[in-house]
Order: structure tokens, then sequence, then C-alpha cells
């Protein structure tokens, strides 16, 4: 059973659902995330919402979350987050919603910038830019995001040249509402450019400052990319990881650790004027049928249920076989895969995603939670290049000590490494590094254990504890996050711009706290069962599930990870 079907055309409309939802009015709300369910399965909460479509309602929003003393958060229409950086805290908080601040496009040729509204979707952007024959040269994969989600979360395409891959670094200048005095009137709108010392805590922000309402970014005469994916061997995957990126505009790889086999993207700028229309369609994004998504997590709960790890593998190998053969969703013609080199316009090949504009209920994104599809979990960690080499030759030792422990994530598209440049944002890469995504199966309910449980969670504390990763913020389980902060140099510099910008801490909540280090309890757990989710890291079985034959053992090459392994139990007649 494949995870994605083949070729479906989006032409017909499923919404997504909405990602607030109030019981009266805009107030008593339910905030979910686009994938239903947030990592500790917890609700999120608020009293009240607000949809500013002006500068001046976002002033006005904020003025009376300070007037009342109200925690706020923004929200986009999408929700894209996997952690709970929308939830205000408790349930008197205000949400601000970008869904109808979302139309402001305002391009400006002769200084070749570009100023938006925060709440302005990606699609959206990079096709408006395109009919002023203009480009922006990186973005996320995926296309159902916002201008503001995108810079408070770090997100980023792969890319080592000139700026590098993280959108925050295109970017000129924000406006920010923040709370203000009550002879200010409780908010005000500041500016800050590149003179500005806290551009470099606003551009990812998480969201704690304030809202971001206009953004201006930087922006380039169209350009093409030509595109050509090889497969090959993966026995000198270390020895390529850090230099690959060398002379590679764009490129990435896909790395599938159980089938032995790495896909290297090589993606190059060409100029505008070689022929070609190509479109990238992730196949992974565009629409799929509602029953396909639900055969294939049957297909998967069996495989778990029956312990199948050979089935895991079969399916991997089947997906990573259909994938390649299709070329991943990329159409030359803007219709077929006809091979490669493909090239065509940088709006219609950085980033993707059809499936969240669906116009068939039938066609859906595959993690669509109203239709019981797929449900995983992500592990997104960013890897020093100076330390990629040993983190890939240890992985490949886990691969080596756990015969086929590695298929899961193998069925999810194989783990993409993008590359990001070290940053002047105090919350961006301290480092050059290439960032590691892994898609894993996630149990119906959170005291049930995964097949190869152990051996993703030493993959997760690897990258996290003993490579020093840091964790994507707007993906990954509460582990990734544990002592994350400390991987940040200028993270002081950045809680200093919080206590100016924003002295009560109205905008941040239990979680931004967390992250930042700014509290410590309530990151991980003590309750039973809680490593199966990420919600801790094992030390005693209970942690696991004992009683399904999941132990706390240590890691199989980094003997310092706590994992929950599973272990036949002595059959008791
Ligand atoms: C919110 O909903 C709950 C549950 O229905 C109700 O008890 C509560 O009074 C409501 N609060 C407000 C402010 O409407
Ligand atoms: C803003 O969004 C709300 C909720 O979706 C909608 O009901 C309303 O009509 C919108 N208002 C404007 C001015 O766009
Ligand atoms: C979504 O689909 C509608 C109708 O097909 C189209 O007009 C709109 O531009 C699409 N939006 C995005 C963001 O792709
Ligand atoms: C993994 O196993 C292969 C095949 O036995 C071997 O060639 C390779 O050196 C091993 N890799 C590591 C990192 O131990
Ligand atoms: C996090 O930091 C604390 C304090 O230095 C340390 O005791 C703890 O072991 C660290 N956690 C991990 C998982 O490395």
């Amino acid at each position: 059973m494949l995870t994605l079907s083949i070729v479906f055309f989006a032409d017909v409309l499923a919404l997504p659902p909405p990602a607030v939802t109030c019981r009266s009015g805009n107030s008593n709300c339910t905030i979910s995330g686009t994938y239903g369910t947030w990592p500790d399965r917890s609700t999120c909460k608020a009293a009240q919402v607000f949809y500013p479509a002006s500068e001046q309602q976002i002033v006005d929003a904020v003025a009376f979350g300070v007037r009342n003393n109200m925690k706020m958060k923004v929200v986009t229409r999408l929700s894209h987050s996997i952690p709970k950086l929308v939830c205000p805290g408790g349930d008197q908080g205000l949400v601000i919603s970008t869904k109808n601040y979302s139309r402001g496009i305002v391009i400006d040729r002769a200084a070749m910038t570009v100023t938006v509204d925060s709440g302005v979707e990606l699609r959206n952007f990079v096709d408006t830019l395109a009919s002023s024959q203009l480009a922006f040269p990186q973005s996320s994969y995926w296309s159902g995001v916002t201008i503001g989600g995108l810079l408070s979360t770090g997100a980023h395409g792969s890319s080592l040249r000139d700026l590098g891959s993280a959108v925050h670094e295109y970017v000129t200048s924000i406006r920010l509402v923040v709370p203000a005095s009550p002879a200010e009137g409780y908010a005000k709108v500041l500016t800050f450019t590149q003179a500005s010392e806290d551009l470099d805590a606003v551009k990812v922000s998480l969201g704690v400052l304030g809202v971001l309402s206009k953004i201006t970014l930087k922006v380039e005469p169209m350009f093409k990319r030509s595109v050509t994916n090889t497969m090959r061997s993966d026995s000198d995957l270390e020895d390529q990881v850090a230099t690959f990126a060398n002379g590679n505009d764009y490129g990435d790889i896909t790395w599938y650790p159980s089938m032995n086999q790495a896909v290297y993207r090589i993606d190059q700028r060409v100029p505008s004027i070689v022929p070609g229309n190509g479109v990238n369609d992730f196949i992974g994004f565009q629409p799929t049928a509602v029953l396909i998504s639900q055969a294939t997590r049957t297909t998967e709960r069996v495989f778990e249920f029956t312990r199948d790890t050979q089935g895991t593998c079969n399916r991997a190998r089947l997906q990573a076989f259909t994938l390649w053969t299709t070329g991943y969703g990329l159409k030359n013609n803007g219709v077929l895969f006809t091979g490669y080199p493909l090239i065509g316009n940088q709006n219609r090949i950085q980033t993707s995603g059809t499936c969240y504009n669906s116009s068939s209920s039938l066609f859906t994104c595959p993690w669509d939670p109203s239709i019981d599809g797929l449900f995983f979990h992500q592990t997104t960690i960013s890897i020093a290049l100076e330390r990629s080499r040993d983190f890939i030759l240890d992985v490949k030792r886990l691969r080596n000590a756990t015969l086929n422990g590695l298929c899961g994530p193998d069925g999810y598209s194989g783990s993409l490494m993008r590359y990001v440049k070290k940053s002047s944002a105090y919350l961006g890469k301290p480092e050059d590094s290439v960032d590691i995504d892994v898609t894993y199966y996630r149990a119906d309910d959170a005291n049930t254990p995964r097949l190869n449980e152990d051996v993703l969670e030493e993959l997760e504390q690897m990258a996290v504890f003993k490579y020093q990763g840091t964790p994507h913020w707007g993906k990954n389980r509460n582990v990734a996050f544990v002592n994350a902060s400390r991987k940040y140099p200028n993270l002081p510099k950045f809680l200093d711009a919080k206590k100016r910008l924003d002295p009560n801490g109205l905008f941040s909540s239990e979680w931004s706290d967390l992250v930042l280090g700014v509290t410590t309890a309530g990151l991980t757990s003590d309750k039973d069962h809680c490593a199966l989710e990420g919600l801790c890291i094992c030390s005693s079985d209970r942690h696991c599930a004992p009683e399904r034959g999941y132990f706390c053992r240590p890691g199989r090459v980094f003997q310092q990870a706590r994992v929950c392994r599973f272990e036949e139990l002595l059959s008791v007649e």
C-alpha cells in the first residue's frame, strides 16, 4: 500500500478545518493545529479571538489584550506548527488570527523589495511576485504557511549560497505591534529596519515579542531552476554531506538508510530565457483520495499490531520506487514527468502543496485529521556541518545494529536533508547546518508503543544531545527542546529584547517559556508511558510500556541514550 497516491488532479474543494472554533461568536474558543493533535494531546483554549483586517485593527486587538491583562498569541488560517506555539496558555487568553490579514502585497520595484501583511500565504505570495516577473529566492517546501509563520519559526529551504535558505535572511524591515502604556493607548507599532539592533530578535521570534504586521523582504528578477535527481548508494554519504551544497544552488539529499540509498537533488539557478515550464507538485502534498489515506493508515496499524517490520520495509521500498519513477511529482510541462533536467520558474519549483486547497471532499491532505488518515511524529533537527560526517556514520551504525529498524521513516518519503546557514538572528541557526527531517508513525493513543520505538528514540537523542542539534521551532516532540535554548549563544540578547518589547510577558506562554529556558519544569513529564510520545526520556520502565514488553534500555550506538525497547516477554503458559 502506498502512503501517497500517484497522480490526482486538484480540480475538485475540501477546505481544511478552521484553526479556531468558538462556542459563542468569537469567544470561548478552541484552537487546533493542522494535524489535529498537539504533542501532549492537550487542548488549546482561548477566551476570545479577533480577526483584524488592517494594521489598525491589530493595534486595537493588542490594546484590548493589554487592557484586560490577557495572554496573547497569533494564529494563522491553517495553523501549521506542530508544537503549541499558538496557544496563549490557560483558557483566558486572546488569539489574534491573521486569516483576514492576508491580502496586502506591495511591490517596490526601485528598491527590489515587497511588503506583505503577515497573514499572506506563501503560494499567493510567490505567484503574485511571479506575475510581476519577480521571484523570492527561498522558502519552505510546503506552501500552506504564511509569511509571518515562516519567519516566526525560522523556516527554510535548502542552500548555503548567498544569504542562505532561511526566509528571515531576506527581511529588510518589520512592523511589529507591541504592548504599550495607557498613555500610548495600550498598543503601538514599532518599525525595525536593518539599522535596528533588535531586528535580529524580531526576525525569528516564536511569536513572543508581539504581532508581526508588515514585513518587507528582498526580491529578485524571476529566474528558473534546473532540477535533476540522482539516486545512488549511500556508501559515501558521510563524505558528501558537508560538501554537496557547495556548487549547488538549492541541492538537498533524501536519505533512505534502510535501503542504503540516497537521492541527491542537483538544483541550479538558470536564466529565465532557458526554455521550460516545469512544476514541482510534490506527491506527498497533492490532494490524496481519502480512501487511500485511510487504507494506508489501516495497513500501518496492522503492521504495528502484528509487529511486521518486514511489511514496513516492503512498503517503504514500494513507495520509494513509486516516488522515483514519478519524479516525486515534478511535471516537466506542468502535467507529466518526462525526465531530467526539469526546468521551471522559481515560484513553481521552490514550494508546493495543492492538497490544502483541494476542491473535493474526497481528496484532501493525507494527514487531514478529519479523515482518520496519516498520523505521525516529525523529528527535525539541524546538525552543524562540521559534526555531520560523524552523525551520518552513527546513524549508519544504528542501522547496521538494528536490522530494518529504520524502514518506518523510509516509508514517509525518506529523511530529507536540507542546508541552512548560520544566522545573525538570535534564534536562527547558530552554525552552518544540515537539517534532517524524519517522519514516522504515531499511535492512535498515547500509551501505545511503536514498532522499532527504540531506534527512532535513539536517533532523536543522538541528534539532539550527542550532536547538539537544534530543533526546528515549528516541528518536533518535546524531547527535542530539552536544553535547546542553551545552544543559542545570543539567547540572552533575545530575552533582553523581549523584556523591553513585552515587559509583562503577555505574548509568553508556558510553552514558549519552556523552550526559551525561562522556566524548566514541565517540558518533560514523569508520567507512565511518557517516553512513547517524546514527553520524556525514559529513566524507568514505567515511562515505556512494560506491560507490552517495552523496557527502558541504553542506546545501542549512543549509549547515554535511554530508549524504550521491545524485548520478547518470557511466555507464561
Ligand atoms: C465557555 O463554555 C463553557 C462550556 O460550555 C461554559 O461553562 C462557560 O461558561 C463558557 N464561558 C464563556 C465565557 O462563555
Ligand atoms: C474575517 O473573518 C471572519 C471569520 O472567518 C469572517 O466572519 C469575517 O467576515 C471576516 N471579516 C473581514 C472584514 O474580512
Ligand atoms: C485555491 O483554489 C482556488 C480555486 O481553485 C484558487 O482560486 C486559489 O487561487 C487557490 N489558492 C491557493 C493558495 O492556491
Ligand atoms: C555497516 O555495515 C556495512 C555492511 O556490513 C559496512 O560496510 C559498514 O562499514 C557499516 N557501517 C558502519 C558505520 O559501521
Ligand atoms: C540538560 O541540562 C541539565 C543541566 O545542565 C543537565 O543536568 C541535563 O542532563 C541536561 N539534559 C540532557 C538530556 O542532556
